[in-house]
């Protein structure tokens, strides 16, 4: 397994990524785009302008934070990552 130092800590370089309600999970590096994970993972999340303005691909992590999947990518501070997904038929 890759590591890296942080802060004077060795810190994982795999994020284990659980998109929620189905449970999928896969593995991500930090830095990758969320929508490449998802996309890897087989998990569809709508888009519409690709530049955070439309919060189409609006997503939940799993402390409550709303972000928009199209620009943010997987944190380095953490080995895992929850994702709930919405199923608003809307988008
Ligand atoms: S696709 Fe519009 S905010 Fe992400």
């Amino acid at each position: 397994m890759l590591r890296r130092e942080v802060n004077g800590e060795w810190h994982s370089m795999t994020v284990q990524v659980l998109f929620l309600p189905d449970e999928i999970a896969i593995a991500a590096e930090p830095g990758e785009p969320l929508l490449q994970v998802a996309q890897r993972a087989g998990v569809f999340i709508p888009t519409g302008c690709l530049m955070g303005s439309c919060h189409a691909c609006e997503v939940e992590l799993g402390d409550g934070t709303l972000i928009c999947a199209c620009i943010s990518a997987v944190p380095a501070d953490t080995t895992q990552l929850i994702i709930q997904l919405y199923g608003d038929s809307v988008w």
